[in-house]
């Protein structure tokens, strides 16, 4: 048997926090789909580096370029603003030993704030952008801005879409795949996930969220 959900949120969905179905859709918890963490490095107007703790995107396109599809960017963020601003943006990926310094840049957030000092972070010049890449990152992507929309038309929230120009990959990360030996990227230490409130889609309950590795099971696809 299927459990079918619609456009309306189920009678049996514990409400958390006020908000909770104006802030995410029901279905983002019914589905409870990870989505990979990174962290986006701006600047700030009065020259100050912000870092944005991020999930909700994804990276593709073809021979002519490849794109960060920045998903779900709230539009009263720094980041949105910095953005539309300058153009430019980096995507940080950071392994889990940094989700507490990220998470320190959402609780010190004001435009004075010097975020990687928050997060205790290291600024790293970017090759091809005027916006500091996260030196202790083992990815990051310079990005520079090609299009932008309102994603749901309520005005909240942003589809950004960003033309990678240059990566930069830390060398113990560098290493393809092979079987029995995923590498680092695949590691305990590379990609990590988000995964928000998933819920009990027969009780509705559900309040935790998680963080996730990879684990490769499979080399010979
Ligand atoms: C695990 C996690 C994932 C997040 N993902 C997003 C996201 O996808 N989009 C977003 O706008 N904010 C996201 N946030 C919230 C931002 O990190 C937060 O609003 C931040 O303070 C915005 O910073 P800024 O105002 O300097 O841009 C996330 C927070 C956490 C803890």
């Amino acid at each position: 048997m299927k459990i079918e959900i619609g456009a309306q949120k189920p009678a049996n969905f514990k409400t958390y926090w006020d908000g909770q179905y104006e802030v995410f859709s029901h279905f983002d918890y019914a589905c409870g789909i990870p989505s990979v963490l990174f962290a986006i490095t701006t600047v700030k107007e009065n020259g100050k580096p912000n870092v944005c703790f991020h999930a909700w995107s994804n990276f593709t396109g073809d021979g002519s370029g490849f794109f960060a599809v920045v998903g779900g960017l709230y539009r009263h963020s720094h980041t949105y603003a910095n953005i539309l601003r300058t153009g430019e943006f980096v995507i940080n990926f950071i392994g889990q030993a940094y989700y507490d310094a990220c998470m320190a840049t959402i609780a010190q957030n004001d435009a004075d704030t010097d975020e990687f000092a928050v997060a205790g972070f290291t600024q790293e010049p970017a090759k091809t952008l005027s916006c500091p890449r996260i030196k202790e990152a083992f990815l990051s992507l310079e990005c520079r801005l090609e299009n932008e929309m309102d994603l749901s038309d309520a005005g909240t929230i942003a589809l950004l879409i960003g033309r990678v120009q240059h990566i930069a990959m830390q060398e113990e990360f560098a290493a393809h795949l092979e079987a029995g030996n995923p590498g680092a990227k695949y590691g305990d230490e590379g990609f990590m996930f988000n995964i928000h409130s998933p819920k009990n889609l027969v009780t509705g309950v559900g309040e935790a969220s998680g963080l996730a590795v990879l684990k490769v099971v499979r080399t010979d696809v």
